[in-house]
């Protein structure tokens, strides 16, 4: 009884662990509409800022990067929320802000590409 209790829990936590790489996998083939301006390397400037270690961090805090006053005075931390609101509709999240992305209108991509964003980037 205990084995049968013992195997029933690992397969399970496997079936769990597959689930949340699976979502994970698919948020790194979003990222690619993100990549051509954010680098997965830290530090590396480009057309936008570095994001590792975003979720947590204040937006526009980075010295390595001009950021447009908007977003500077936005006053928003990063979180999954902040960061969802902002990939669903930046110039609605943040009125004025420059970042040149049109926006992923799917619920669903956009907490793949969270897990993503928060592995990759921690
Ligand atoms: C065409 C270029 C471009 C694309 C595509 C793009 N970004 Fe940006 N991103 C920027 C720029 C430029 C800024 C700075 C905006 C500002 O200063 O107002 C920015 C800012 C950000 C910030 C704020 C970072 C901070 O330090 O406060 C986050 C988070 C972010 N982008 C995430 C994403 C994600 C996730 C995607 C993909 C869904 C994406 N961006 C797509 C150019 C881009």
């Amino acid at each position: 009884m205990i084995r049968t209790t013992l195997i029933v829990t690992t397969v399970v936590g496997a079936l769990a662990a597959n689930a949340v790489h699976a979502d994970a996998k698919r948020g790194q083939k979003l990222f690619d509409e993100c990549a051509a301006c954010h680098s997965t390397e830290p530090g590396a400037g480009n057309v936008g800022p570095d994001l590792h270690g975003v979720i947590g961090r204040k937006a526009g805090v980075l010295d390595n990067f001009r950021y447009s006053p908007a977003l500077k005075k936005s006053g928003i931390t990063w979180s999954r929320q902040t960061l969802d609101a902002y990939i669903l509709d930046p110039q609605k999240a943040v009125p004025a802000n420059r970042m040149p992305y049109g926006g992923m209108p799917e619920a669903k991509d956009r907490a793949d590409l969270l897990d993503y964003v928060q592995q990759a980037f921690k």
